[in-house]
């Protein structure tokens, strides 16, 4: 069955109870649902994986290259996830980032991302529901 990567960086984990005025009130519990209602469309399965260190994050990614597409949301490894990039630079298919804050009204560290150049699309300051418009985009997207 094919399946989407659904990749989450650090302290993404604790959504929910993480700065909530930020973040929102959805935990990563109820995103990873959202996305499977929707790719469930085409039959697609989700593989979600979180993890505090980018080494992890990078084993996930070089294990799932077969996936059909990814959404991945770095957190503050967008700043400076070299090694993540070199990994997402070797996945072959379309991946879509999001962030649930718009990074662009914060501070200007989080203005940067090393990940965007090679992401299909961007997807910022929508909250949890950017994850399900990334998973559509992933839909439209793919054959
Ligand atoms: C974030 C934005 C990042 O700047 C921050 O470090 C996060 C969350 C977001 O989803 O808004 O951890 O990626």
């Amino acid at each position: 069955m094919s399946a989407v990567l659904l990749l989450n960086g650090p302290n993404l984990g604790i959504l929910g109870r993480r700065e909530p005025e930020i973040y929102g009130f959805d935990t990563l519990a109820d995103i990873e649902a959202a996305v499977t209602a929707t790719v469930s469309e085409r039959g697609w399965k989700v593989i979600a994986a979180q993890h505090e260190s980018e080494g992890e994050l990078i084993g996930v990614v070089q294990r799932n290259y077969d996936t059909v597409g990814a959404i991945v949301n770095p957190g503050a490894l967008m700043i400076a996830g070299w090694s993540l990039r070199d990994a997402l630079a070797s996945y072959p298919s379309p991946f879509i980032e999001v962030h649930l804050s718009n990074v662009w009204a914060r501070e200007a560290f989080r203005h940067e991302s090393v990940l965007a150049p090679l992401a299909s699309g961007v997807i910022v300051g929508l909250g949890a529901f950017g994850y399900q418009l990334a998973a559509r985009a992933l839909l439209h997207r793919v054959p």
